[in-house]
């Protein structure tokens, strides 16, 4: 795509752009649009980025700025022109230039000797060059380019017929809008490949799903393809999805077939150098299937090794003269084959449904299956999250169901196989009441989960103190869950104030409880008592208040007591607070047995005041704004660093997500910055990039 040259002097260009542009509108448009594409094709395709996202930022804002006072400057391959409006009303069909057809399977090492011998018939040859690529599992998609600039994106449908996605295909920065064809004297291309989503951004997305009260997406490719068919396209920008592409499946040419044209193999390259995600770098050429079967063999061992799903390799023969020789079924081209990686998904019985009790009371269904072994490990608990997704699935229990884990993603039951009911599975029945502590479950509106209303029910009270002292609440260290449930149990701990008051020789008898740790867990509680505000109130568990809210509450106040009685329209005036959110921290602290707790732990000595109030206050140049510090610093000492985000209104994130602001980078940072990289929604700084934001009076 570029020379180490052309590479150095972007580099150098964007360095200059971003102190000065040059006079001519026409010409500082061009050279920023040159520089964008360069840096997204590093970022996106390479995963090598070379500017920070605050030089970047600089970039496409000078760009966006120029465009908006010099409108006839706007090109249709601008990076600003990926940046959409509008809502998609639906997707208009489209027929495919060339059917896209699916590929046969394979499962064995026989299996592709007996391709390989049919091929070799085909083709009436004896020795054939194969290439082999990951087969990558996401959602098919078909690119047309027309004199070089992205004209249509469309979905697979029906293999003849598919949907015009074009507006959400712009999203996808990985993509090139626009791509030196015309050089090679091709008019119009139709290039083929997978739209796929990361395994953590995937991960990411779940858990960001799971905190809003929704069921988590089965795997990445069902997250692929639903993403793909969003109405709203900034979604589906947000989402980080990617594509690799794998197939020409159509030219036009004003000239001679380019050299490239007339191999797989060179065919992939070709596409690489001009800018596309293809697999590149991935691919392998054999003249032997030994050493095909071979590779697939020991790819296979190494498939959660990637950053996306893979289920198996593709096969293919390299020469097109060849391929076209061989032709194809009406289904598949008979010049390539998926070499299918083994399944995982099995079937099971469905037993039994357990309902679970969370620490806010809500009902969880929870199928017990007979044991089963997916992916390397034993299967015999899923969550099927609520009623709706029970009723959805239609699942009985006897049910012989269809379990699926994908990589490192939980498992979950994709359906039941109802063919093979025989009339004595029984309907899941719901309890009415809560299996703990038998209260009346409750469903409010718009929402999918029962809940037990009692706020003294036996599990919510110890889930709600395992919440108290965790890591990112009050952080009583070696109390964990299971100290919690045990001291309960045996009666030694009853509630939240109970944890100060611990008969400390009634535990040294219990076993497992030396001197030596007896000492820890007594330093930990005790160094919780000055924890600051917002911790307390996070570690409260109040309804919908995470950590972000609970900063802003503490902010808000001088002393905790202060919130008592404050009403919905106080609460809602505080930044990112909304009636619901209002609605249920008016709620609890309304409520005398909440402030009798709460006079308990001010007794016992646990901090109440926000020492920093007003410095900090949710109007603050960061307000809003999440940061996280990584690698080791050598300007700052990391808690000064936090402190100053915090005195701006800022929070401190313990991890990567999609909340996340920004990623302040020390040296030799590792998975955290790769995590974030990947996320694409991150601001990457440096420690004196995060220095300028400290000094700039409008930042945030
Ligand atoms: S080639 C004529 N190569 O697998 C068929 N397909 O089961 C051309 N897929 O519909 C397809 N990775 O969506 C090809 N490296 C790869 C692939 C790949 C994933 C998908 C594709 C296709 C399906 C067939």
């Amino acid at each position: 795509m570029y020379s180490k040259e052309e590479e150095k002097s972007l580099y150098e260009l964007a360095k200059r752009l971003i102190e000065t542009l040059p006079g001519d509108p026409e010409k500082a448009a061009q050279q920023l649009r040159d520089v964008i594409i360069y840096a997204d094709w590093k970022y996106y395709v390479q995963s090598d980025p070379v500017f920070s996202d605050f030089e970047y930022d600089t970039i496409f804002k000078k760009l966006k700025e120029l465009e908006a006072q010099y409108p006839v400057l706007v090109t249709s391959d601008s990076p600003t022109q990926r940046v959409a409006l509008g809502l998609s009303e639906k997707f208009p069909p489209v027929s495919h230039l060339v059917p896209m057809l699916s590929l046969d399977n394979t499962y064995n090492a026989e299996d592709l000797q007996d391709w390989d011998r049919k091929c070799k018939e085909a083709a009436g040859i004896d020795e054939i060059e194969y290439c082999i690529e990951p087969k990558y599992d996401g959602a098919s998609i078909s690119l047309v380019y027309e004199d070089g600039k992205l004209a249509r994106g469309a979905t697979r449908g029906d293999g003849v017929m598919g949907e015009d996605i074009t507006v959400n295909i712009r999203q996808i920065k990985s993509i090139p809008l626009s791509a030196a064809f015309m050089k090679y004297g091709v008019q119009t291309v139709e290039i083929r490949g997978e739209c796929v989503i990361h395994k953590d951004v995937f991960a990411a997305f779940n858990t960001q799903r799971e905190a809003e009260g929704l069921a988590p997406l089965a795997n990445p490719r069902n997250a692929a393809s639903g993403t793909l068919r969003m109405l709203d396209p900034r979604e589906v920008g947000k989402r980080g999805l990617t594509a690799i592409l794998y197939q020409v499946s159509y030219y036009n040419l004003s000239d001679e077939t380019p050299e490239a044209l007339h191999s797989h193999y060179d065919t992939i390259q070709w596409l690489y150098q001009l800018g596309f995600p293809t697999p590149a770098k991935e691919m392998r050429r054999f003249k032997k299937i030994g050493e095909v079967i071979q590779f697939c063999e020991q790819f296979e061992a190494r498939r959660d090794d990637l950053p996306f799903e893979v289920d198996g390799l593709v096969i293919k023969v390299n020469s097109f003269a060849l391929q076209d020789k061989m032709g194809m079924t009406s289904h598949h081209p008979r010049w390539a084959v998926a070499y299918k990686f083994k399944a995982r998904q099995a079937t099971s019985k469905l037993r039994r449904v357990e309902f679970q009790v969370g620490r806010t009371g809500a009902v969880t269904p929870v199928a017990k299956i007979d044991p089963v072994h997916i992916g390397g490990v034993t299967v015999t608990s899923i969550s099927l999250f609520n009623e709706d997704v029970v009723r959805e699935k239609d699942l009985h229990i006897g049910d012989t169901v269809l379990v699926e884990r994908a990589g490192d993603v939980i498992p979950y039951i994709v359906k039941p196989l109802a063919e093979l009911r025989d009339g004595s599975e029984e309907k899941i029945k719901f309890p009415t009441h809560c299996p703990v502590c038998h209260s009346p479950l409750v469903k409010a509106e718009g929402e999918a989960a029962w809940r037990c209303d009692n706020v003294n029910c036996p599990t919510q009270v110890v889930e709600r103190m395992i919440h108290y002292v965790s890591k990112d609440a009050m952080d009583i260290r070696n109390l964990g869950g299971a100290n919690v449930q045990k001291f309960f149990d045996l009666g030694l701990l009853k509630d939240i104030p109970g944890i100060y008051r611990l008969d400390w020789d009634k535990i040294r008898s219990l076993e497992g409880f030396g001197e030596k740790s007896i000492s820890n867990l007594q330093q930990s509680i005790e160094n919780s008592k000055k924890q600051t505000l917002n911790r307390l109130i996070y570690g409260l568990g109040i309804r919908y208040v995470g950590e972000t809210t609970a900063k802003t509450l503490a902010n808000a106040v001088g002393e905790l007591k202060e919130l008592y009685d404050w009403n919905i329209e106080q609460l809602t005036s505080l930044e990112d607070i909304g009636p619901k959110v209002a609605t249920s921290v008016a709620h609890f602290f309304a409520q005398e047995e909440n402030r009798h707790m709460l006079h308990m732990l001010e007794q016992e000595g646990v901090n109440m005041k926000n020492s920093h109030k007003g410095q900090h206050t949710a109007t603050g140049a960061f307000s809003g704004k999440t940061f996280l510090f990584t690698g080791t610093l050598s300007k700052f000492k990391r808690s000064d660093a936090e402190t100053k985000v915090e005195e701006k209104g800022g929070s401190i994130l313990s991890g990567v997500s999609s909340k996340l602001n920004y990623l302040v980078v020390g040296a030799e940072a590792g998975s955290k910055l790769e995590k974030a990289k990947k996320l694409g929604t991150v601001s990457i700084l440096s420690e004196d990039e995060f220095e300028q934001l400290l000094n700039d009076p409008k930042a945030g």
